[in-house]
């Protein structure tokens, strides 16, 4: 491979690497540019910047590629299953029958919090983000496996694995229970992931919650096509908590409070928020495009736009069709289908979203899904996070399990005061 040269009018000339990845991908390898030559490289919201060599999920953002371990997303969504994708995710490959059989008892086998683990939903307000009860419970979660938090590089991944991605979502349906000042429902064994997540969410101690399968179907693909994507912002942040030495549940803890934010896992229920406004008449869709494309506004046309894909979001394509079968099995109608598709119309044909590669991502179609199924707006993020915590273990492990990782500490260009001295506070004006 070639290397690059880099020419600096104050100092020598340095030659840099250039790294390929399988998929030919380039990069210029860096390492040594501020030890050979006092510079650094300035890249807010690494738009550029490679952070690290993953072998787990490819993105090809311009043709709309994903592969998890190398195998399309909608092989994935088509024909595979959350728990096998998790697997796929976790450990490098697809499992093989037994090895499968073995990991869903383990997620059956785990899927029950430590009654104590109960008692710490008192202590949250009832109207509590079900996302802040999510990441303070996954931290809890580890002081009663203080085993699977004591070595760095993890000897039991399966058990822990199973632990969290069963527990997150009992987690997950007892927040919303609690919010609601409803009892805890409890999975049951035979029920499949998805299952169990919409019994425990729904089912009532008198009134067992009967689900069409192509509606336990549905929440699996979701569950698929949320389950990695790479370096994005929670996962980077997983990955960042990890190199400190972190254990997994507080580097996911960590990856939970990074996905709540509205620009990232928050905006599929943001999606939905600015759907009702239009509906309400609060706002009207060319108004809102209008504040999309104005500079001196922060508005946003939620769920529209993308850092890496440029052309479409092969996950959002799945969604949408999704949803047409989702309210075909359930009889439904949503006004809020009508308001995203004029709005999406309108927005492939403007040229300022034409001239930016603006494509409605994954959390266009996602929330009109749940919405349907009859998932809250604030729960929408923890369906993200369930989704993606396989991903988040994978890159974790990665992390941890490389003798030649480092510690992650970016550098910065510092732009405030140079030396002053301090003044005492009578001085002071
Ligand atoms: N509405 C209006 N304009 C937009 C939008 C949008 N949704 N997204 C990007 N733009 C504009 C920007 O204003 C910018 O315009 P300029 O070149 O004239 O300054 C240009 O498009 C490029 O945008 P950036 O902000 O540089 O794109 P970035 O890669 O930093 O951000 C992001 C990507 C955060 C997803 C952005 O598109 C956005 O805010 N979208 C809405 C929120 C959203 O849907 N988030 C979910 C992302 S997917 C996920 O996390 C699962």
């Amino acid at each position: 491979m070639e290397n690059v040269t880099i020419k600096f009018e104050d100092s020598s000339d340095i030659e840099l690497p250039v790294v390929e990845g399988t998929e030919k991908e380039r990069g210029i390898d860096i390492t040594e540019l501020r030890s050979e030559t006092g510079y650094i490289t300035l890249d807010p919201g690494y738009g550029n910047t490679g952070s690290c060599e993953s072998s787990i999920t490819y993105l090809n953002g311009e043709k709309g590629v994903l592969r998890y371990r190398g195998i399309p997303i909608e092989q994935l969504a088509e024909k595979s299953n959350f728990i096998e994708v998790a697997d796929l995710l976790i450990n490098g490959e697809l499992p093989s029958k037994e090895r499968r059989g073995r990991f869903a008892a383990l997620l059956t086998d785990n899927a029950l919090l430590h009654e104590n683990l109960k008692h710490h939903f008192e202590g949250f307000p009832w109207n509590s983000h079900p996302m802040a009860m999510l990441s303070a419970m996954v931290n809890a979660l580890s002081c009663y496996y203080p085993v699977l938090t004591l070595t760095h590089r993890l000897q039991d991944l399966e058990m822990a694995a199973a632990i969290l991605i069963s527990q997150i979502r009992t987690i997950a349906a007892f927040s919303y229970k609690m919010t609601r000042g409803e009892p805890f429902i409890y999975p049951i064994p035979k029920h499949t992931y998805s299952e169990n997540l919409l019994h425990m969410m729904f089912s009532l101690p008198h009134e067992h919650y009967e689900v069409h399968d192509d509606i336990k179907h549905a929440v699996d693909r979701i569950l698929i096509l949320h389950a990695d994507h790479e370096q994005n912002c929670s996962t980077s942040t997983v990955r960042m908590v990890a190199s400190s030495g972190a254990n997994l549940f507080a580097a996911i803890s960590a990856g939970i409070s990074a996905l709540w934010g509205p620009l990232h896992g928050g905006a599929n229920q943001a999606v939905v928020e600015m759907l009702l406004k239009i509906h309400k008449g609060k706002l009207d869709v060319k108004k809102c495009i209008e504040m999309a494309k104005d500079k001196d506004s922060n508005f946003r046309l939620m769920g529209f736009g993308h850092r890496v894909y440029k052309n479409f979001d092969p996950r959002a394509q799945i969604l949408k069709g999704l949803a047409v079968k989702v309210f075909d099995v359930l009889k439904k109608t949503d006004p809020l289908v009508e308001i995203a598709r004029e709005l999406e119309g309108i927005a492939l044909n403007d040229p300022y979203f034409v001239e930016r590669n603006l494509y409605p991502n994954v959390d266009f179609y996602s929330g009109i899904i749940l919405r349907a199924i009859g998932v809250p707006k604030n729960m929408f993020p923890v369906f993200f996070a369930i989704g993606r915590l396989p991903g988040w273990i994978a890159h974790w492990h990665e992390v941890a399990d490389n003798i030649h990782s480092r510690i992650d500490r970016p550098r910065q260009i510092y732009t405030g005061y140079t030396e002053r001295p301090y003044v005492p506070i009578e001085k002071r004006s």
